[in-house]
């Protein structure tokens, strides 16, 4: 299965494109897919994670730094490259699984002369400071090579330039630019060291302006290769000298280093986010492409490093849409991040934590209380959203938008983010540290907002936004009011919590928002606020007051009057606000948000009435339509938007313009969207109720989708076939946890395997829960003796002239010895003196002795031992429970006596199974409560007496004899996986 992207040929038309397409990141840099002898035309850029700048009355925006990997290539003095030689051949690929990027171009030089150019790069994931490019160059005739590689000061802005007064530095081997940005005189530094493999004839520094190169030429040897690797530093900081030194500093360093040994270790972490995140699809080789390449997008710009950053709606690809943060990053790419890498979802939630006094001083501004978020985030939390966001293409004047005004689902959207970060993690310190006081804060933001209708006795939220934008200033946008509702209860949700939990910080933080009164109020919203529903006669939900009443034109009769191919639909006159057009999933995605809230056959009238009369004008739409349409069981349907969503940015068929505005970009919504449509749509995985659901729906062709999954910081793997699906708990993992298939619903333990088929359907069980102790019997659940009482008793029978068969053995399972040998005698129909059975006793158990005398730790049943070890390694202690005599020497025999803190076996209990007692004294001797401990079983009468006991049982064998325990597995090798 191949993880590269490639392409071969080169089209001046597709450089943009492939600016993102062939992107590198780390989440604290993202780099253009553009060719190292591109520069600022080209839309190369290397744009930084959370620093931003505005320039006079310009939007402000991040900021790019200058660029490290810029090289330009001149053969005999004539200029070599894409942009200005011929060229033979040219291919460039990205390999998603190492986030390598990798260009081989045949260029002609001179007469005959061929040159090629090899260079590869990465933006380390190990060091998130670095960029590193090697090039290899070769001619096919003997030339003079020249590189002009240093550091590019001239970079692409689109509303600065942002870097001011540019320093270049040139010591020591290493080339340094740095600059300060405009409005907050923050310092951005890039350092530059070079390792030459092959020794130029001679290199000179020059300096342009911002930029310094080195000028290194080469005598080139005809079919010899002339390399040299660059190592490049970005630093940012408030103190110029202070960042310079930084950077120069990390960039000697790391060349003391060869570019392999840094690819090394960038690659381990790339290993390890495969590992976490994953999803493996079987029997669509394109859909797993584009799923994996969706994935690598999200990596490249998650923030692993800092919780004071979060996902820009064009992730780090360049400047577009002010680098700010939307609502994409709470509502379609925080589950890939709760599922796979739970402390990048923390980092994501916690940004909105540290930007609520921005939101905060949004509400006031607009005359609010409580938190009123910014639809456009950037560093602070203020609002970057401009009122007049959108240039007309027929006027050319500024357009008002109501985008910073009127969403106000936003605080919405935030809020519930975070609450989901904890129910997914159960990490309440995201709460204690500010996450609850934020929910809150919205919660009230929404009751400041609302208007109560006396004559109706409810709630309602007038003049909003909903997702469909071409839709503004509306009433009771079915969406907004229903999210508004989940963050006041949310927020009641959180209290209750708090004063359960935290008593003292819930009084603080009551006092500190002076929040009592808000608190009923919060109550009676959350009873009363009006959330339209479903028409009873068609169960559609009409998106917003009025809706129904619009022009219901269709999406090709709707084209066919636009004038111009980038007019914008929405706005003050544009062609979709007069009719039911939507610009994006609206009520869908409500339908998906809340998807137990309603009935399938509402989301099926839904999602059938909106579908055809969305444009996705949005690239957020297609996932939500793909989600729900699995929810329903179309997954042909959902195939469809699943596609469009994950090849977003491999085919770059998406919106470039609004307006006049430039919205090219990667889509980290529609990547997020990808793995949401996959994992939550077609597997249908996700936490309800503490639960894990899994409900499929594969689409067709599709043999399995696997994908790992953090539950309350239990890692769980879970694969999804047409037939069956499978849960692997991690070995490593503490506690069990309970899995709903269907009507099914059983737990996962620790290291354990559960396999749920379809058409089978067994006992519902209680949650067996969290164990401090194991107490084991030991025939047919660690070792096979069984057997060897078979054969002794067999043996005993045929001596007394009748026949003891395997139906007649199942009788003395978990049994004592007098009392089987009492069900021997009444099989045959024997009876004997108490004497005469004794003696018999006696002897069958001298036979069995002779065979379990020659065990060794081969008779180990599968995965027994690897089972008790996984155990002690999480603490849990182990005890034997058997009514076998000769357990301890059995113990001994295969070589696990040590793994067990007490054995209770037939010298210390006189009681036999079903009685509790070797159980009760078991337990006991652990020094465990019956509560704590769980027994495994593979006797009816063992079963019996666990429960006696008050304990948790694992039956071992079948379930139609052991359907009495809360779960039953064919070994303990399933619960070790
Ligand atoms: C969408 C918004 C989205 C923004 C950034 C807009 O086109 O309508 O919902 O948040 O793009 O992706």
């Amino acid at each position: 299965m191949s993880w590269v992207v490639e392409e071969a040929g080169f089209d001046p038309n597709r450089i943009a494109i492939n600016g993102n397409k062939y992107m590198l990141g780390n989440g604290a840099m993202g780099y253009r897919g553009t060719l190292e002898e591109f520069g600022k035309e080209q839309l190369t850029a290397c744009t930084l994670a959370g620093l931003y700048d505005k320039v006079g009355d310009r939007w402000r925006e991040p900021v790019n730094a200058p660029n490290g990997l810029s090289t330009r290539y001149y053969c005999e003095g004539r200029p070599l490259g894409l942009l200005s030689s011929e060229h033979e051949s040219h291919r460039q690929s990205l390999n998603v699984r190492n986030a390598t990027f990798e260009r081989e171009t045949v260029l002609a030089g001179p007469g005959n002369n061929r040159i090629e150019i090899r260079s590869r790069r990465f933006v380390s994931m190990k060091r998130l400071d670095l960029l590193l490019m090697k090039v290899e160059l070769c001619a096919s005739e003997d030339c003079e090579l020249t590189v002009l590689t240093g550091i590019d000061g001239d970079v692409w802005d689109i509303n600065g330039p942002h870097l001011e007064e540019p320093e270049t530095l040139a010591a020591d081997g290493i080339v340094a630019v740095s600059a300060v940005t405009h409005e907050l005189r923050r310092t951005v530094g890039v350092a530059e060291a070079i390792r030459w493999e092959s020794v130029p004839a001679s290199v000179s520094i020059e300096r342009e302006g911002p930029s310094v190169f080195r000028r290194a030429t080469f005598s080139c040897k005809a079919g010899e290769t002339y390399a040299f690797t660059k190592y490049v530093s970005v630093v940012i900081g408030d103190d110029r000298p202070a960042v310079l030194e930084r950077a120069l500093s990390r960039a000697r360093s790391a060349a003391e280093s060869a570019y392999e040994d840094h690819l090394r270790e960038h690659e381990a972490e790339w290993e390890k986010k495969w590992a976490e995140s994953d999803v493996a699809i079987e029997g669509d080789e394109e859909a797993q492409f584009a799923l994996r390449y969706s994935l690598y997008q999200l990596h490249i710009i998650a923030p692993t490093h800092s919780e004071r950053v979060s996902i820009p709606a064009r992730g780090l690809s360049g400047q577009v849409y002010k680098g700010a943060v939307f609502w994409d990053t709470e509502m379609f790419m925080l589950p890939f991040f709760l599922y796979s890498q739970p402390d990048v979802a923390r980092n994501l939630v916690m940004y909105r934590v540290h930007t609520l006094d921005g939101a905060r001083r949004k509400a006031k501004e607009y005359g609010y209380r409580g938190a009123f978020y910014a639809w456009e985030s950037q560093e602070t939390g203020d609002d970057a959203c401009t009122l007049f966001n959108v240039t007309d293409v027929f006027t050319n004047r500024p357009m008002r938008t109501y985008f910073r005004d009127k969403q106000i689902h936003i605080s919405a959207d935030a809020a519930c983010g975070i609450w989901q970060y904890y129910e997914y993690t159960g990490d309440e310190s995201v709460l204690l540290d500010g996450g609850a006081e934020a929910i809150l804060e919205c919660a009230r933001f929404f009751y400041s907002y609302a208007y109560y209708k006396e004559d109706k006795k409810r709630y309602e939220l007038l003049d909003v936004t909903g997702p469909d934008e071409y839709h503004e200033r509306v009433g009771n946008n079915a969406f907004t009011n229903a999210m508004a509702k989940r963050t006041i209860g949310i927020a009641l949700a959180a209290l209750e919590l708090l004063r359960e939990k935290h008593p003292e910080m819930c009084r603080e933080l009551i006092g500190k928002l002076d929040y009592s009164e808000d608190l009923a109020s919060l109550s009676k919203m959350h009873n009363e606020l009006y959330v339209p529903g479903p028409d009873p006669r068609t169960g559609v939900i009409e998106q917003f007051d009025g809706y129904r009443k619009l022009e219901d034109v269709d999406l090709p009769t709707l084209k066919s009057r636009m004038l111009n191919k980038n007019e914008y639909l929405g706005g003050g006159s544009g062609l979709a606000t007069t009719t039911q057009i939507l610009k994006q999933a609206d009520v869908v995605l409500m339908l998906h948000l809340l998807k137990d809230d309603y009935a399938q056959d509402v989301k099926r009238a839904n999602w059938e009435y909106y579908e055809p009369r969305t444009e996705h004008g949005s690239s957020l739409s297609s996932c939500v339509y793909a989600l729900v349409a699995s929810d329903i069981g179309a997954p042909d349907w959902a195939y469809r938007y699943f596609m469009k969503t994950a090849t977003i940015d491999l085919t770059g068929e998406s919106k470039q313009y609004v307006g006049t505005l430039y919205i090219g970009g990667t889509h980290p919504a529609a990547n997020g969207g990808a793995w949401m449509a996959a994992v939550l749509g077609f597997a249908g995985a996700r936490l309800h109720r503490g639960a894990l659901v899994v409900k499929p729906s594969l689409p067709q062709g599709w043999q399995s989708i696997a994908f790992p999954m953090y539950v309350k910081g239990q890692r769980l793997l879970i694969s999804v076939t047409p037939s069956e699906v499978v849960v692997r708990s991690d070995a490593a993992n503490l506690k069990s946890q309970l899995i709903r298939v269907g009507e099914e619903e059983r737990a996962v333990w620790p290291g354990g395997t559960l396999t749920f088929r379809s058409g089978r359907s067994e006992r519902e069980t209680d949650l067996p829960g969290p164990f401090k102790g194991a107490l084991f019997d030991l025939d047919g659940v660690l070792v096979d003796t069984a057997k060897y009482h078979y054969l002794a008793w067999k043996q005993l029978a045929g001596q007394l002239g009748f026949e003891f068969t395997e139906a007649d053995n199942e009788r003395l399972k978990g049994v004592s010895r007098m009392r089987s040998l009492e069900i021997v005698l009444e099989v045959g129909g024997v009876e004997l003196s108490e004497e005469e059975k004794l003696r018999l006793a006696e002897e069958k158990n001298e036979r069995y002795l002779q065979y379990i005398r020659r065990m060794d730790e081969s008779e180990l049943l599968p995965g027994a031992k690897r089972y008790l070890q996984a155990l002690r390694a999480q603490g849990v202690k182990i005890a034997l429970g058997s009514a076998s005599k000769n357990a301890a020497f059995i113990l001994d025999k295969v070589g696990i006596a040590d793994l067990f803190d007490a054995i209770v076996d037939g010298t210390k209990v006189s009681r036999a199974k079903p009685d509790p007692e070797v159980f009760v004294v078991g337990c006991r001797e652990l020094g465990l409560e019956p509560d704590d401990c769980v027994v495994f079983e593979d006797a009816e009468a063992g079963v019996q007496a666990a429960l006696a006991a008050g304990m948790r049982v694992v039956g071992i064998g079948h379930a139609d004899i052991l359907g009495a325990a809360h779960r039953v597995v064919r070994g303990l090798d399933e619960l070790v996986g």
